[in-house]
């Protein structure tokens, strides 16, 4: 029978690319994002490269009308797999951040992915099987200065994985969190983060990982070994080195701290 996966966020990046792991084993995908020309491409794309059914809904995640229109949409479908995947980030000290903007970026990344999980999470529960993936980040384990609400907002979806994880154990639904480092996806320019380097993962080999690890039911997903690293490193130091060594690798990637401008 033809699984389905719905993910969010599919129109860039490492959405688009985990949309193309899913067809390449055969799901049929559910894509929603804003931009509608995007997703259409990219569905038209998949359904001729792997003989999959791609459908997309335009919705903007930051509004609960959309969201609602979303799910409900999506409750006309079996969803096998929910991947929650969109976000951004925002970048500055706290002081000087618009806070409409940080609210945005919490409704994207909390509120939607609540919402679309406990409807997703009801029906697999009935079905007795699932996979939920949720997209962190390497910042889900320690404090980041100059994007302090982003690193709590991917604190918040590791502990809500985690513990929906454990409440579903007897469950055949599964819970993984994706903590990815720098991808090379249009992320940080959204973000108006000026990166010196090309550097980090590729959208497409940290989708391979996830996917792959996602399907087997690992919690959690930290693509690549210096991203591996990095997060044993935020685990396990005091909070006050952890937030050093990240003021001394964003200084060292030209990023500006706040070190820098004191
Ligand atoms: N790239 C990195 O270095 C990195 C590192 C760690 C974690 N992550 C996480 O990875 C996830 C994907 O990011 P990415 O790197 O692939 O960045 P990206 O290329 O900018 O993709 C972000 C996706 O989110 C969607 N999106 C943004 N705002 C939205 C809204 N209001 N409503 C609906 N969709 C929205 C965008 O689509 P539309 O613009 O079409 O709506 C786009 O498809 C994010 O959760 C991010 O926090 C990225």
């Amino acid at each position: 029978m033809n699984r389905k996966a719905l993910i969010t966020g599919a129109s860039s990046g490492i959405g688009k690319a985990l949309a193309a792991e899913f067809a390449k084993r055969g799901f049929g995908l559910l894509l929603t994002a804003r931009d509608t020309n995007r997703l259409e491409t990219l569905a038209d794309e998949l359904e001729d490269r792997f003989g999959i059914d791609a459908e997309t809904f335009t919705a903007d995640l930051s509004t609960s009308d959309d969201v609602e229109k979303l799910v409900r949409w999506a409750g006309e479908y079996d969803v096998d797999v929910l991947v929650n995947n969109a976000g951004f980030a925002v970048k500055g000290d706290f002081a000087d951040t618009d806070i409409s903007d940080e609210f945005t970026m919490l409704d994207v990344q909390l509120s939607a992915m609540l919402r679309l999980t406990k409807h997703a999470v009801a029906a697999m529960k009935q079905r007795n099987k699932g996979t939920i993936l949720n997209v962190a980040s390497v910042y889900s384990f320690s404090p980041v200065p100059q994007q302090a609400v982003y690193a709590a907002c991917k604190s918040f979806i590791y502990s809500f994985s985690s513990s929906l994880k454990a409440e579903l154990r007897s469950t055949g639904v599964t819970v993984s969190v994706l903590a990815p480092g720098i991808t090379r996806t249009e992320f940080r320019t959204r973000a108006g983060i000026a990166d010196k380097n090309n550097a980090g993962m590729s959208a497409e080999a940290v989708a391979l990982i996830a996917v792959e690890r996602a399907l087997k039911g690992d919690l959690l997903i930290v693509p690549g070994l210096q991203n591996k690293l990095f997060v044993f490193l935020s685990r396990h130091l005091p909070i006050s080195l952890s937030i050093r060594l990240i003021e001394f690798i964003n200084a060292r990637r030209g990023l500006k701290t706040t070190a820098d401008r004191s």
